[in-house]
């Protein structure tokens, strides 16, 4: 989960890395409010910056120095609703102006091949940081962090040293990059960057901007990091799926795709997007995909009530394939769960949509016979894995 600068500051706040005074707005009204209080310690100086989460937001005109509050105003409303790299601005933060005598860079960051964390420090940081790791690699040391270690006194000074700073400037970073190393660990990151880390004229070391991104695996220890979620981002239907506790990944087609066990639905929607190749809408388009759903192991009637629900609540759904293999959870367990759903279902006036059901493995027989005996509306059968595909990629190119 990436976050926002102003989020990135503010974790940085709380473990102690020294950074500038900086508030959000949403309107050029709330900015120039904004710059009043920021702007008192720094001679109404400002800086207006779009929050968005992609890089080269300066380049893009996306952060503007402003020399008071009316300024700052007028860089919001010229920032507000800019468009970078695709992302929308929809708040800006208002950052307290610094003066700059040097721009550093520092991140750290997950290195998955050599299992460890990998630090990167460069003297030249800035917003030409891409353009110096590709033309003097040199100039960025790199610098691996040992997991269980992390970044103590005598890492930090390896890695200033390796980055070839004076020693008085580097001892100043030291403590820094132990704070940033806490960001890391105490909130369970895969990225910290500081671009540009600086040196202020008065002599202070700073982060000017933070780019975090915080590992979702570990939220379970971190409550507080569910303010961070951006759920206007999130596909409605999703958030209905997360409040049922279900495996769901909205895509964009209209075969509605229930299976048990990751792998198993990974490949179905393999099938079912090959399958498709073969039938068109009358636009011309092929059926694909509409979801991703592991209903896992226990696939009892509720969880299939609530599977099916999600996906028949998807407009753009017009068949829906169910392909299980009977494993721990018996096919006619699963046969059960089908059966009932509609009863649930249909008991919340929930009208049905055409399905189709492939059950293979543990019980398949009993489960077959279970299906065809309830002779559920809409419901057809299909023995194989490809058959089936084809079947609701047939459906789904004749339903209106
Ligand atoms: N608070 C500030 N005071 C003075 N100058 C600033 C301040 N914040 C940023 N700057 C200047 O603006 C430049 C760009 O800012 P910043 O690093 O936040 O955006 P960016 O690097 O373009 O964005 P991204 O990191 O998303 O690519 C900095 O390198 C710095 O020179
Ligand atoms: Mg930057």
């Amino acid at each position: 989960m990436d976050l926002f600068e102003f989020e990135a500051r503010d974790l940085f706040e709380q473990h102690g890395v020294p950074v500038l005074a900086g508030a959000t707005a949403t309107t050029a009204e709330q900015a120039r409010a904004a710059a009043e209080i920021v702007g008192a310690n720094s001679g109404g100086v400002t800086v207006v910056k779009a929050q968005v989460k992609t890089g080269g937001r300066g380049k893009a005109g996306g952060v503007k120095v402003a020399k008071n509050a009316a300024e700052a105003h007028a860089y919001a409303e010229q920032i507000l609703g800019m468009d970078i790299k695709g992302h929308t601005v929809k708040t800006v933060m208002i950052a307290q102006g610094a003066r700059i005598a040097q721009e550093y860079y520092f991140a750290l960051l997950l290195d998955r091949a050599n299992r460890s964390y990998l630090a990167m420090c460069s003297k030249e940081g800035g917003m030409d940081i891409e353009t110096l790791a590709h033309e003097h690699p040199e100039k960025l040391a790199k610098v691996a962090v040992d997991p269980n270690v992390g970044i103590d006194e005598a890492a930090a000074q390896e890695i200033v040293a390796a980055a070839g700073f004076e020693p008085e400037i580097g001892a100043q970073i030291v403590p820094v990059l132990m704070s940033l190393w806490k960001v890391y660990r105490d909130e369970d990151a895969t990225l910290v960057e500081v671009n540009p880390l600086v040196l202020s004229e008065d002599g202070q070391i700073i982060a000017l901007d933070g780019k975090v991104s915080l590992d979702g695996n570990a939220g379970f220890r971190h409550p507080d990091h569910e303010k961070f979620v951006d759920h206007s981002k999130t596909d409605p239907l999703e958030v209905l799926a997360i409040e049922r506790d279900l495996n769901y990944v909205k895509l964009d087609g209209d075969v509605g795709i229930i299976g048990n066990g990751a792998g198993l639905v990974m490949s179905t929607l393999d099938v079912v997007a090959y399958a498709g190749e073969e039938f068109s809408h009358a636009d011309g388009s092929h059926p694909k995909p509409a979801n991703f759903l592991d209903i896992g192991g226990g696939a009892n009637a509720e969880v299939m009530a609530n599977g099916l629900d999600v996906i028949f609540e998807d407009k753009q759904v017009k068949a829906v394939l169910v392909n299980v293999f009977g494993g721990i959870t018996a096919c006619d367990a699963v046969a059960d769960g089908i059966v009932q759903a509609y009863e649930i279902l249909k008991s919340h006036g929930k009208a049905p949509k055409p399905l189709v059901v492939r059950l293979d493995g543990n019980n398949a027989e009993e489960g077959r016979r279970i299906l065809d005996e309830a002779a559920l509306p809409l419901l057809e059968r299909v023995d194989t894995m490809d058959g089936a595909a084809r079947r609701v990629a047939e459906l789904a190119a004749h339903v209106n």
